[in-house]
């Protein structure tokens, strides 16, 4: 067993919200449990430039933090201390400064590093961990799509937002007999859409994971047209991949403007396009996600006290269990078309533009 006095905590990669709850729930276990130190690495590994900037994380800094969104530490999708960029006359240049953030470490008295992030913070990490940095990871992102773990905190709490928002766009949609396009965050994969969809009664989902053509959305538009029905809500994840004939038409981002003008063009219906953005990343976490950062962040801390270092937290089988970071990086949970949710969607009407 390592002899661990002192853990940091750093959380990188878009925010999700769950993380103040895993900072929360690792830091009382680690002083509750352990009697350990914490210091909280503000900005992700970037922190790890100043180490100055740390602070330590007592229970007072920890309290009600569980229902906050965000992160207390602050975090960045750019930093990576194996690439990190800066400006010297008048310059970008591309430094390699993962030898002065692990010297930091040490100066601040870490052991450990508990580091909450997605694929991109993972493998810094486990970059980090190969050269000898004690390292234990929390999965984190809206996304759900990290294949190492049945659910990631922060995807509930983006649902209940998404499904929320549909509920809204339905009654608008209904009373002006519109047609509107809902875009959602899926960068690489649909799970927002997908679930989100369903639980709002979309009647259209686009994924990246299912080719579709224009023509197959107007169908299912002017399907409902013939029922009477003469509004659709069509949900897009924001990463699906254009069809050739709409290439030409893109508008960039979001795409959601695109699939927009198309279905305006080819249905002849009036339509409009609602971008919900980055409030599916804020507010308040939901309770699931509460209780599964917290979960996270009690195994993480006992991990790093059994020296499971290079390994991460997962939810297998409804149980935290510890994979190898190695085996977890770059490997995405996509949607399988044929798996058990796509086939029920279709079952009740929903189409998916193929
Ligand atoms: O990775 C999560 C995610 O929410 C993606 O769905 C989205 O593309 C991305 O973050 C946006 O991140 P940002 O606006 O912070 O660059």
């Amino acid at each position: 067993m390592p002899d661990i006095c002192c853990i940091g905590i750093a959380t990188g990669g878009g925010d999700a919200p769950g993380l103040n709850a895993v900072i929360r729930a690792a830091t009382k276990s680690a002083i509750l449990k352990y009697k350990w130190k914490v210091i909280g690495i503000p900005g992700g590994f970037d922190g790890l430039i100043w180490p100055e900037k740390s602070f330590e994380l007592t229970l007072d800094a920890v309290s009600g933090i569980l229902p906050r969104g965000g992160t207390i530490l602050g975090t960045t999708n750019r930093g990576n201390p194996f690439c990190y960029k800066t400006e010297e006359g008048g310059k970008e240049v591309v430094r390699d400064i993962s030898d002065q953030v692990i010297a930091h470490t040490r100066q601040l008295g870490i052991d450990a590093i508990i580091t909450i992030g997605g694929d991109g913070s993972q493998k810094i990490g486990h970059e980090l961990f190969q050269k000898g940095m004690p390292i234990v990871g929390v999965p984190k992102t809206i996304d759900n799509d990290l294949s190492a773990t049945e659910q990631t905190f922060g995807f509930d709490t983006a649902i209940h937002t998404v499904t929320d928002a549909i509920d809204k766009i339905h009654t608008t949609a209904a009373s002006h007999h519109r047609v509107i396009v809902v875009e959602v965050m899926g960068r690489d994969c649909g799970w927002i859409a997908l679930t989100a969809g369903i639980a709002g009664g979309a009647h259209v989902i686009l994924i990246p994971e299912i080719p579709f053509t224009i023509k197959g959305i107007c169908d299912s538009i002017a399907a409902r047209e013939r029922e009477g029905k003469h509004f659709t809500i069509v949900v897009v994840a924001e990463g699906i991949k254009l069809p050739h004939e709409l290439r030409q038409m893109a508008r960039g981002w979001p795409v959601g403007n695109t699939i927009g003008d198309a279905i305006g063009l080819f249905s002849q219906k009036e339509v409009r396009v609602s971008v919900l953005g980055h409030i599916q990343r804020g507010g308040s976490p939901s309770p699931y996600d509460r209780v599964l950062a917290t979960r996270f962040g009690v195994a993480a801390v006992d991990l790093v006290a059994q020296g499971g270092f290079g390994k991460m937290v997962a939810l297998r089988a409804g149980s935290i269990v510890s994979v190898n970071v190695a085996d977890a990086i770059g490997r995405l949970n996509t949607v399988d078309p044929k798996g058990e949710l796509v086939p029920a969607a279709r079952a009740i009407g929903i189409g998916f533009g193929d």
